[in-house]
């Protein structure tokens, strides 16, 4: 059976369990994952029979291309997606019915009690998300590519980096970069952070050059097309001062121990604190403000979490960054990040720049 059908059959089960007739998937990515249709603006109502894409006609054609199979009932102009939802709702006789409650809106779910006063509704949170988690064939291959194609990318990058060229440019070369090598667009919005913008997890490039300091740090990944891939490094442009030697040695050493501990059965939690033990051990717990990893696919965050809250147990086909930081306000920061499949026996790291500190160094 091909992947979407199968998805579908799995959500319908997971749907039965919450008691309700049918689920309307309002989170375009889960729509997407369930049908392979890659537009916005559609919402899917999966009921326990069958399902149909709520959609309006920009994407007559495009839903028949992208996912042939699937039932499609499109509004005519000029009309609202309420429409749509109450038609489709009253036609298959759904008395309970579930809904996303991270994605449907406040308003758009009071419109919808308004029009069927009848309709009981049944919140739901991450039904389609759990599913996503686990990641089959197909999707591996596409993530390995947005991995090539942001690791290609960044080796054009590296080689042509110059002490004059502004964070900005740099992310825009590397995201042109990462295009030429098939990319769909860039993956997130790059962070680019020279010297003491390094120390902003999240840095919006700026004009900076990157000769004003001794290192850079780049996060950065691409969007095959679909999937993406997600990866942190730090690039050396001067010398090699002790505080960043040390500070690079923590966060390597956090980073190769938890990645070594990946293994099906270990918990989101466990892997986090591995990490951060070390960062702690070596004095730097306060400069490690984040979790330790997430989730990458269809969206550059989503389940599992690699965090102290974290109630995942790894199972294998998870595909998760790895990415401790330390972060020195006014000095700068370093965080190494990759991205490492749960393989049935243990784990597999599909990103693989170098990232020793000699390794890192530029020009
Ligand atoms: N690129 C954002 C992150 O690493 O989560
Ligand atoms: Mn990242
Ligand atoms: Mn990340």
């Amino acid at each position: 059976m091909d992947s979407h059908p199968r998805r579908r059959d799995k959500l319908r089960r997971a749907v039965k369990k919450t008691g309700a007739d049918a689920l309307l998937v309002t989170n375009f990515t889960n729509v997407t994952y369930l049908t392979g249709f890659t537009g916005d603006d559609s919402y899917l109502l999966v009921r326990g029979d069958g399902e149909v894409v709520l959609s309006d006609p920009r994407y007559t054609t495009q839903l028949g291309e992208e996912c042939p199979g699937v039932d499609i009932d499109i509004r005519p102009p000029g009309t609202n997606m309420l429409k749509g939802v109450g038609k489709a709702i009253k036609a298959a006789k759904i008395g309970r019915l579930a809904i996303e409650a991270d994605s449907m809106t406040v308003g758009l779910q009071a419109q919808i009690t308004e029009k069927l006063p009848k309709l009981e509704i049944v919140p739901t949170s991450a039904l389609v998300e759990e599913l996503r988690e686990i990641k089959d064939k197909g999707e591996i291959a596409r993530i390995r590519e947005a991995v090539r194609q942001a690791e290609r990318g960044f080796g054009v990058l590296r080689a042509d980096l110059r002490l004059d060229k502004t964070e900005k440019q740099v992310a825009n070369e590397l995201e042109y970069q990462m295009r030429l090598f098939g990319a769909r667009w860039r993956g997130f919005a790059s962070i680019v952070g020279v010297g003491p913008r390094a120390a902003l997890p999240h840095a919006v490039p700026s004009d900076r050059q990157i000769g004003q300091s001794d290192f850079v740090l780049v996060d950065w990944g691409a969007d095959e097309g679909l999937y993406k891939s997600d990866l942190t490094r730090v690039l050396v442009t001067g010398k090699i001062s002790a505080r960043l030697k040390r500070i690079y040695e923590v966060v390597l050493k956090a980073q190769t121990k938890a990645i070594d501990a990946i293994r099906p059965g270990a918990t989101g939690k466990e892997i986090d604190q591995i990490a951060r033990d070390v960062i702690g051990k070596a004095g730097f717990g306060k400069n490690f403000g984040h979790g330790l990893g997430h989730g990458v696919g269809l969206d550059i965050h989503e389940l599992p979490r690699l965090a102290a809250n974290s109630k995942s147990v790894l199972r294998p086909g998870m595909v998760l960054t790895v990415e401790p930081g330390i972060y020195i306000p006014g000095w700068g920061g370093v965080r190494l990040e990759d991205d490492v499949l749960v393989t049935p026996r243990g784990h597999e790291v599909l990103t693989g720049v170098a990232k020793k500190l000699e390794d890192s160094i530029v020009g």
